[in-house]
C-alpha cells in the first residue's frame, strides 16, 4: 500500500517500548542479496526477545520479492521491522493472551556504494566515541537511541560513522561493524554479545578467506585502531566503505587503501556473479 496509508496504532508496543526487532537487507537488480543470512539473524533476534517467526522463509521471501517487484526492481533495499504488537493495555510485561505482531515493510534507493568507485571515492570520516548501548548489541533491536545519539555527534563533527569504545577495546560502528588493517593482515573483532553480527563483515572475512587475504578475529584496542593503516566499515547498504579520517586526522596516507581497493573489488566481482549483474 501507498506509506502515507499505513497506519500503525500508537499502543503498538515498537512505538511505546521499542520491542521489536529489524532487518536491512539489499537487493541489486531486483535480487536480494544474503537473504538467508538475513532471514537466520531475523530468527536469531525474534528467539532472543522471545517472540514468535510470524512468517516461514518462503512467506518471507514471496513476500520481500513483492516488494522489491512494486517498487520497480533495481538496486534498492527492503526495511522490515517485526514488534510485538499493540495491546490493549500499556504494561512492560508481554501481553496475555499474546496479540498478533506488527509487521512492517518498506524499500529505499541504496546509493552508489564506495565500492562501485574504488578509484574516487575519497572515504569518510569517522571519529572515537564511548559505547554507551546495552549489552546485548548482537539483537538487532530497533531500540536504537544510543547509536541515534552517537551517530548524530559524528554528524555535528562533520563525521559520517561514530566507532564506538567499550572497556578500551574498540566494538563496532554506530550502524557498521570495522576493520583494520595493519602491516597487510586484516582484523575484526569477533561475534559477541557486544557487536552486531553483520552480515557483510561475515562475507568481508569470507572473501578474504577465499583469496587467501590474512584475516583475524581478535580484539580491537583502541590504540590498534587509531595506529592502523587502514580502517573499513562495512554494512548492508554502505557495503564496505574505507575511512581515511579519524578524530579529524589523517588515517594512513589520508586515502584508501591498497588493501581496501582489493577488498573492493572482490567483494563486486562477488556481488556482480550472485546478482547476475
Ligand atoms: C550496530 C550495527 N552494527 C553492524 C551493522 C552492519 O550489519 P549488516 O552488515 O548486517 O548490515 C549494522 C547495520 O545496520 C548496525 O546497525
Amino acid at each position: 500500500m501507498p506509506l502515507d496509508e499505513a497506519r500503525i496504532s500508537p499502543l503498538d508496543r515498537g512505538f511505546l517500548f521499542a520491542d521489536g526487532v529489524y532487518e536491512v537487507i539489499p537487493a541489486y537488480a531486483g535480487t536480494l542479496f544474503r537473504l538467508g543470512e538475513h532471514l537466520d539473524r531475523l530468527g536469531a533476534s525474534l528467539a532472543a526477545i522471545e517472540l514468535a517467526n510470524p512468517l516461514s522463509r518462503t512467506d518471507w521471501t514471496a513476500l520481500f520479492n513483492a516488494l522489491i517487484e512494486q517498487n520497480g526492481g533495481g538496486n534498492i533495499y527492503i526495511y522490515l521491522q517485526v514488534t510485538r504488537g499493540a495491546a490493549a493495555k500499556r504494561d512492560h510485561a508481554f501481553p496475555v493472551p499474546p496479540v498478533a505482531p506488527t509487521i512492517f515493510a518498506m524499500t529505499g534507493q541504496i546509493a552508489t556504494p564506495a565500492a562501485d568507485m574504488p578509484d574516487t571515492t575519497p572515504g569518510v570520516a569517522a571519529i572515537t566515541l564511548d559505547d554507551i548501548r546495552w549489552s546485548r548489541c548482537d539483537i538487532k533491536s530497533v531500540a536504537l537511541l544510543a547509536n541515534v545519539l552517537m551517530r548524530q555527534q559524528a554528524v555535528s563533527e562533520g563525521a559520517s560513522e561514530a566507532i564506538l569504545i567499550r572497556d578500551g577495546f574498540a566494538t563496532e560502528g554506530s550502524a557498521s561493524n570495522f576493520f583494520i588493517v595493519k602491516q597487510g593482515v586484516i582484523v575484526t573483532p569477533p561475534k559477541s554479545h557486544l557487536i552486531l553480527p553483520g552480515i557483510t563483515r561475515d562475507l568481508l572475512v569470507e572473501l578474504a578467506r577465499k583469496h587467501g587475504m590474512p584475516v583475524e578475529e581478535k580484539e580491537v584496542t583502541e590504540a590498534e585502531l587509531k595506529s592502523a593503516d587502514e580502517v573499513w566499515i562495512s554494512s548492508s547498504t554502505r557495503e564496505v566503505v574505507p575511512v581515511t579520517r579519524l578524530n579529524g586526522h589523517p588515517l594512513g596516507d589520508g586515502r584508501p587503501g591498497p588493501v581496501w581497493k582489493q577488498m573492493a573489488r572482490y567483494y563486486v566481482d562477488f556481488k556482480r556473479a550472485l546478482c547476475g549483474l
